[in-house]
C-alpha cells in the first residue's frame, strides 16, 4: 500500500460555520438525501408521523444495532426479547395507563381547537371569563381542563364494541414485565438480570413536532433490569454511568449532553427516582434517554391484576421477593435526531462553503463512496470492480454523476466517511485515492487493501 501521500495542501483553511435555522436545514437535507420523509406526503402528510428514507433507515438500523449490541451481545445478564405491540387490554389497566396516562386538554368552544392546559400561549385561566384562546384570540370560550389519554385505541376482531377496545402499546416496557417469567425461566438467569427489548410504541400527542423529537409513532430501546430491591440504588448508578459512557461513544459532543433529575412533579405515575439525559437541540434542552427506578410497581400490579406468581425465590438465601427493575428508556428516533443535530455543519474550506454530516464512521448509513473520475478509459470498469469488492463488506455508493467535486458534496451532505476515486493513475498500478470526509485530506490505497483499510477506520 502507498499510503500517507496526500494530494490536497496538508493545510486546508477551515472556517467553521455558524449555520442558522438549523432545524429547517436539517429537515430539508434530510428530505433531499433520503433520510427522513414526512408520511403520506402526496396527500398532503399525516401529522407527526415519518418515514425513513434509504439513508434514514441504515443510521437508525446502525444505532439500534450499537446498543442491541452493547446490552444483550455483550452482556451475560441481558436476554432480547421481542414483544407483540397489541397486548390484553388488562395490561394497560394493571400498568396505570389507562388511569394515567394523560395530558389535562383544554378545548376553544368557538373555533374547536383544543391545546394542552399548560399552553405557554394561553393567557389567562381556562375555563374562566378571562382564559383567551390563542388561535382565534376569543375570550372565555376555553372550557376547564380535561384529562385525555394519550393511548392509540383500536378494535380486536370483527366487531367494533368496548369489549373488543384494546391499545397499541405507548412503551415497549409492559411487553418484558410480562414476560418476565418465561425469559427467567427458559434462559435460566438469576436476579440480577435484564430483558431488553427494540419496537414501536404509540402515543396520540397533543402538541407533538420539531421534526423526529416527538411523534405519534416511535421507536423505543428498552433494557429492564430486575434486581434484588435493597440494592436498586446501586444499580440506578450503575446504569446513570453505563448510558452515558454508550452515549459519548456514539460520538456525540459531551458538552452538549446534560442529566435532569426529575422534580417529584414530574415523576411518571410509576417512578421513585428518574434522570433524564438531556441533549442541546437547536430548539433548547430536552430529553431522548430515561433512566427510571420503576421499583416493584409494574410487577407488583401485573400480579394483582392477573393473579400469577411474579416473585422470585433466592435460592442462596431462601428469600422470596418481586424484584425492583431499574429501567434505561431510550427513543431510537430521538437518538437519531441526537446524531444527526450534531454531526451538521456548515464550513467554509478554501473559499468555498460546504453542508457536511461528520457522523461517526460506524453509524454512517453509507461506508464509502465509488467514483470514477471521468467515464472512460477503463475507469468506470476498474470502479465497478471495486464497488461490488466494497459491497461485499459494506454499504457503498457508486455515483459516476456529475464533477467529481459535486459528488463529494453530496457524499459529504449523506455523512460517507470515505470517496474513492479511480483516477488515470489506478488503472495502471490498481491503486485509488481515499478521501478523508472531515480532514478532506486523499491518501492512495492499493485496491487490494481498500477493504482492511476502510474497515480499520470505522470499527469503534
Ligand atoms: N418506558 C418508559 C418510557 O416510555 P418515556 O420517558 O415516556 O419513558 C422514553 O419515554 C423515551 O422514548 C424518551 O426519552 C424518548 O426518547 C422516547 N419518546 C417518548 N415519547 C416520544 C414521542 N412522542 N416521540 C418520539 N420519541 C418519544
Amino acid at each position: 500500500m502507498r499510503s500517507g501521500c496526500p494530494r490536497l495542501p496538508p493545510r486546508l483553511n477551515f472556517r467553521v460555520l455558524m449555520p442558522e435555522n438549523l432545524m429547517d436545514k436539517l429537515v430539508s437535507l434530510a428530505k433531499r438525501r433520503g433520510f427522513v420523509f414526512q408520511s403520506s406526503e402526496i396527500y398532503g402528510g399525516l401529522g407527526s408521523v415519518w418515514d425513513y428514507g434509504p439513508l434514514g433507515v441504515e443510521l437508525k438500523k446502525n444505532i439500534k444495532e450499537r446498543w442491541w449490541r452493547s446490552m444483550v451481545h455483550e452482556r451475560e445478564d441481558i436476554e432480547g426479547l421481542d414483544a407483540a405491540i397489541l397486548m390484553h387490554p388488562k395490561v394497560w389497566e394493571a400498568s396505570g395507563h389507562v388511569a394515567g396516562f394523560s395530558d389535562p386538554l383544554v378545548d376553544c368552544k368557538h373555533c374547536k381547537n383544543r391545546f394542552r392546559a399548560d399552553d405557554p400561549r394561553i393567557k389567562g385561566t381556562p375555563g374562566q371569563p378571562d382564559a383567551q384562546c390563542p388561535v382565534c384570540g376569543m375570550k372565555g370560550t376555553l372550557t376547564a381542563p380535561r384529562q385525555f389519554n394519550l393511548m392509540f385505541k383500536t378494535f380486536m376482531g370483527p366487531v367494533e364494541e368496548d369489549a373488543a377496545v384494546i391499545f397499541m402499546r405507548p412503551e415497549t416496557a409492559q411487553g418484558i414485565y410480562v414476560n418476565y417469567l418465561n425469559v427467567l425461566q427458559s434462559s435460566r438467569q438469576k436476579v440480577p438480570f435484564g430483558i431488553a427489548q427494540i419496537g414501536k410504541a404509540f402515543r396520540n400527542e397533543i402538541t407533538p413536532g420539531n421534526f423526529i423529537f416527538r411523534t405519534r409513532e416511535f421507536e423505543q430501546m428498552e433494557m429492564q433490569f430486575f434486581v434484588k430491591p435493597g440494592s436498586a440504588g446501586e444499580w440506578f448508578e450503575f446504569w446513570r454511568a453505563e448510558r452515558l459512557t454508550w452515549l459519548q461513544g456514539l460520538g456525540i459532543r459531551p458538552e452538549k449532553l446534560r442529566w435532569h433529575q426529575h422534580g417529584k412533579d414530574e415523576l411518571a405515575h410509576y417512578a421513585t427516582d428518574a434522570y433524564d439525559i438531556e441533549y442541546e437541540f437547536p430548539f433548547g434542552w430536552h430529553e431522548f434517554e430515561g433512566i427510571h427506578n420503576r421499583t416493584d410497581f409494574d410487577l407488583k400490579n401485573h400480579q394483582q391484576h392477573s393473579g400469577k406468581k411474579l416473585d422470585y425465590l433466592d435460592t442462596t438465601t431462601n428469600e422470596r421477593f418481586i424484584p425492583y427493575v431499574i429501567e434505561t428508556s431510550a427513543g431510537a428516533d430521538r437518538t437519531t435526531l441526537v446524531v444527526l443535530c450534531d454531526a451538521y455543519r456548515e464550513e467554509e474550506v478554501q473559499g468555498e462553503q460546504r453542508v457536511v454530516l461528520k457522523l461517526a464512521p460506524a453509524l454512517a448509513p453509507l461506508k464509502a463512496a465509488v467514483f470514477p473520475l471521468v467515464n472512460k478509459d477503463g475507469m468506470p470498469e476498474l470502479s465497478r470492480k471495486i464497488f461490488d469488492d466494497l459491497r461485499r463488506h459494506f454499504n457503498v455508493f457508486y455515483d459516476d454523476g456529475g464533477s467529481i467535486g459535486r459528488r463529494y458534496r453530496r457524499q459529504d451532505e449523506a455523512g460517507t466517511p470515505f470517496g474513492v476515486t479511480i483516477d488515470g493513475q489506478s488503472t495502471e498500478d490498481q491503486t485509488v485515492t481515499v478521501r478523508d470526509r472531515d480532514t478532506l485530506q486523499q491518501v492512495r490505497v492499493a485496491a487490494t487493501q481498500l477493504v482492511g483499510y476502510i474497515k480499520e477506520k470505522i470499527t469503534g
